[in-house]
C-alpha cells in the first residue's frame, strides 16, 4: 500500500498552520524556536509545561490544542531524553512516536522542527530523513479490502508531512535512499498481509515479475522446470494443491565490478500452510497466510537495492507453493529425493518449509556459486517459544557472517539472537530409511530444522533466519501497527550496505 502522504523538507521556518510538532532533548536542551514560540504565546508553553509532569524524557510528550496568539491547531512538544539517539533506527522511532500522537489534523498538516538541541545532541541529515520514515512506516495500513473508509479520511487526513530543518537538500538526499527502504518494507508487509485466496504461488510470482521494471532480472520457474532439476522436495510439498508451484529468481547487479561473486539470499514462500495431511488446528489457522513472510523480505528487499541503486550483485530466490492435504498430497512416510540427491522421509508433511528451502537452496548455490547465503523463512512455532516476538533466531556456519548479521540487527532494530547447532543435534534428524527425515521429535524443533538446512549448503557460509514470531502476527513496534511487519528488509539492507557496497 503506497503511501498517500506527501513528505516536504523546508528550510528552517517556523510553520504556521496545522500541527506543529517540537522536539525537546530532555529538560534543558530546549531550542531557540520553543522559546521564541513560548514568547509569542505569551508564556503559555512554559505554563502548560509547568503545570504537567514533562521534562523531556523519552516517553514524555504535551499537547497544546489552538495555542494563543498562534494561528497553528494545535503544538505537540515530544521528549527524546538526554541521551543521543545516535542510531538512525532510534530516529525512525521518533518518527513513529509522532505518528502515533497525530491520527489527524483539520488542515491536514503536520509539520516537524528540527533544530538544534545543543553540543552533546547532534542531528544529522539521515536523522531527519529517518524521522519522516518512521512516520510513514508506523501510518502504514492494508486497507485494500475495507469497503467503508472512517470518516477521519475524510475530515483531517493528514496529507502533507513537513519538516522544518536546516540543510534540506541534503536531508532531501538522504532521504532518497530511507525511502526506497520504505518502499521495499511496505511490499513485503503488503505481500504477507494478503489473504491465501488472493495470493497464491502464481500471483506472488507475477507480483515480483513486475520488479523487472526497476532493473531487476526475473526469472520464473514453474512445475515442468523445477522437475526437470530434480527439485523433487519443493514440489512434493505442492503436491495437494490445486495450485501450481514456482520459484522465483531475482538478480541485481549493481556492482561496480560485475564479475563480483553474488551475495543470495532465500526465503521460505509458502503461501498457506494447512499442515498438509498432518493438519494443523483450526485455531490460529488464518495466520499461516503469512507463512510466506521470508519470501515476502527477499521481494522487498530487491525491490529497496533496485530503487537505491545499490553497489552490490545480489541474488534473491523464493520457492512458492501451497501446502494442502487431498487425494495428491504426499504422506507422512513418503520418501523423496531432493535437487541434491539427498533422501528424505517425509515423517510431518507440517514440516514442510525446510524442503521447500532444501531445494532452494541447492538450486541457489549450484547455480550462482555465491558468496554467501541467507535464508529466511517462518520455519518454526518452537521460536516462538524460544524468542518471543523481541528477536528473530539467526543459525549460522560462519562466525564471521554471523557476527556482522547480529550487528546489523542492532543497527536497523530487527534484532537477531544466536542459536546453536552441533553434531548431536544433526543425529536427530537421521531417518533409518533415506539419508534424513524431515522432524527432529520434541527438544530444539528450531535447531532440527536448521540442521536439516545445513545438510544442503555445503561449505557456502551460510546463515538461517527463523523469522516465525518476527514476520507477522502483529509484532507491534514503534513503526509498526500492521499485521505483517516486513522484518528482515531493514535488517539485509543495512547487511549489505555496511558490509558489500
Ligand atoms: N509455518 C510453520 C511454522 C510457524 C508456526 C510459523 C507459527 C509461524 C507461526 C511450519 O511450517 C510448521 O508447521 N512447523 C512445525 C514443525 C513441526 C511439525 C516439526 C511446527 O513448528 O510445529
Ligand atoms: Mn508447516
Ligand atoms: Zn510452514
Amino acid at each position: 500500500m503506497e503511501t498517500q502522504i506527501a513528505v516536504e523538507f523546508l528550510d528552517q521556518k517556523i510553520p504556521e498552520t496545522g500541527t506543529l510538532v517540537l522536539l525537546a532533548a530532555g529538560k534543558k536542551n530546549w531550542g531557540a524556536s520553543l522559546k521564541k514560540l513560548d514568547k509569542q504565546s505569551g508564556g503559555q508553553i512554559s505554563n502548560a509545561v509547568a503545570a504537567s509532569s514533562f521534562e523531556g524524557t523519552k516517553s514524555d510528550t504535551i499537547e497544546i490544542m489552538a495555542p494563543a496568539n498562534l494561528t497553528l491547531s494545535r503544538l505537540i512538544i515530544v521528549g527524546l531524553g538526554e541521551e543521543s539517539l545516535e542510531e538512525a533506527a532510534n530516529w525512525m522511532k521518533v518518527g513513529g512516536r509522532i505518528c502515533g500522537l497525530v491520527k489527524s489534523d483539520p488542515t491536514g498538516l503536520v509539520s516537524v522542527l528540527v533544530e538544534n538541541m545543543g553540543k552533546d545532541f547532534a542531528v544529522t541529515p539521515d536523522d531527519i530523513a529517518a524521522i519522516a520514515t518512521g512516520f510513514l512506516m508506523k501510518r502504514y495500513e492494508f486497507k485494500l479490502y475495507k469497503t467503508k473508509g472512517k470518516s477521519v479520511d475524510k475530515k483531517g487526513r493528514i496529507k502533507t508531512l513537513a519538516l522544518a530543518c536546516h540543510e534540506p537538500k541534503k536531508v532531501t538526499k538522504a532521504y532518497r535512499s530511507l525511502d526506497a527502504l520504505r518502499s521495499g518494507v511496505f511490499m513485503a508487509r503488503d505481500l504477507v498481509n494478503e489473504p491465501g485466496n488472493i495470493l497464491g504461488p502464481v500471483e506472488f510470482a507475477l507480483r515480483v515479475r513486475e520488479l523487472e521494471e526497476l532493473g531487476v532480472k526475473v526469472t520464473i520457474l514453474d512445475e515442468t522446470e523445477m522437475a526437470v532439476k530434480g527439485m523433487n522436495a519443493l514440489l512434493a510439498v505442492g503436491q495437494g494443491s490445486e495450485r501450481e508451484s514456482r520459484l522465483a529468481i531475482m538478480q541485481w547487479s549493481g556492482s561496480e565490478k560485475p564479475k563480483d561473486k553474488p551475495l543470495a539470499i532465500v526465503g521460505k514462500g509458502v503461501t498457506f500452510d494447512t499442515g498438509g495431511i498432518s493438519i494443523k488446528p483450526a485455531g490460529g489457522m488464518e495466520d499461516m497466510k503469512g507463512d510466506m513472510g521470508g519470501a515476502a523480505c527477499v521481494t522487498g528487499l530487491m525491490q529497496t537495492l533496485a530503487l537505491r541503486k545499490a553497489k552490490a550483485n545480489v541474488i534473491g530466490v523464493i520457492g512458492l507453493t501451497e501446502n494442502m492435504p487431498d487425494g495428491k498430497a504426499q504422506r507422512p512416510g513418503d520418501v523423496v529425493t531432493s535437487m541434491s540427491g539427498q533422501t528424505i522421509e517425509v515423517i510431518n508433511t507440517d514440516a514442510e518449509g525446510r524442503l521447500v528451502l532444501a531445494d532452494a537452496l541447492t538450486f541457489t548455490i549450484d547455480t550462482y556459486k555465491p558468496r554467501l547465503v541467507i535464508d529466511l523463512a517462518t520455519l518454526t512455532g518452537a521460536i516462538l517459544v524460544a524468542l518471543g516476538k523481541e528477536y528473530a533466531g539467526l543459525f549460522s556456519n560462519n562466525d564471521r557472517l554471523a557476527g556482522r548479521l547480529v550487528k546489523a540487527g542492532q543497527k536497523s532494530g530487527e534484532k537477531l539472537w544466536r542459536m546453536p547447532l552441533g553434531k548431536k543435534y544433526d543425529k536427530l534428524i537421521d531417518s533409518q530409511i533415506a539419508d534424513m527425515k524431515n522432524t527432529g521429535g520434541r527438544l530444539a524443533g528450531s535447531t532440527t530444522a536448521a540442521q536439516f538446512l545445513q545438510r544442503y549448503v555445503g561449505e557456502t557460509p551460510w546463515a538461517h533466519l527463523d523469522i516465525a514470531g518476527t514476520a507477522m502476527g502483529s509484532p507491534k513496534s514503534d513503526i509498526n501497527s500492521s499485521w505483517g511487519s516486513g522484518f528482515g528488509v531493514q535488517l539485509l539492507n543495512e547487511f549489505i550496505a555496511q558490509n558489500y557496497e
